[in-house]
């Protein structure tokens, strides 16, 4: 039976953001897609920077950039960071090549919601949902079938 597991992580400093990142880390496998979702500066590229971090990347780059597909190498799987923010339709979803790398690494993807309707819905079970009020951050996140266990309260 599918199960969904849904967890709310309060995020009070930068420490508690690279300890999610320690914590989802080992339990990742090339092909698993990570949709970061929150509005804009409530911390999806932070996490995205703390998670490459955790996976063993070098050389993450967190500087605003018009760059809608990066590609890192981690200690054991590529990395693929998309930041959909400045897409403009489907046709230029789909030029990133996401059908070549999609099950050779990990992929988190930033404003993740034009892919979300293209994307099989069997691989979108590890939703985080970002927000900051200008004083409190909070991740929602939605576990489905694998990561569920992970987040059994
Ligand atoms: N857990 C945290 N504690 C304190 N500051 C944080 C935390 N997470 C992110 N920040 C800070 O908040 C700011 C905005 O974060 P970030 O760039 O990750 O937002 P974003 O969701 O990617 O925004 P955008 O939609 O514009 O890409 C950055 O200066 C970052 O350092
Ligand atoms: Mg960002």
């Amino acid at each position: 039976m599918p199960m969904t597991m849904s967890s709310s992580i309060k995020l009070k400093s930068k420490q508690d953001t690279f300890k999610l990142a320690e914590f989802l880390a080992p339990i990742l496998d090339a092909g698993d897609l990570i949709c970061l979702y929150g509005n804009l500066g409530s911390g999806k590229t932070f996490f995205a920077a703390a998670l490459a971090k955790a996976l063993g990347v070098p050389d993450f780059v967190t500087s605003p950039s018009f760059i809608l597909l990066n590609q890192y190498q981690g200690s054991k799987f590529p990395l693929y960071h998309l930041d959909l923010y400045r897409l403009k339709n489907e046709q230029e979803f789909w030029e990133l090549g996401i059908t070549d790398f999609i099950d050779k690494g990990i992929i988190l993807i930033e404003w993740p919601e034009l892919a979300t309707k293209l994307l099989p819905e069997t691989i979108q079970n590890l939703n985080l949902h970002f927000s900051f009020d200008g004083k409190n951050r909070t991740v929602d996140i939605d576990a489905k079938d694998k990561f569920a266990p992970y987040f059994i309260k």
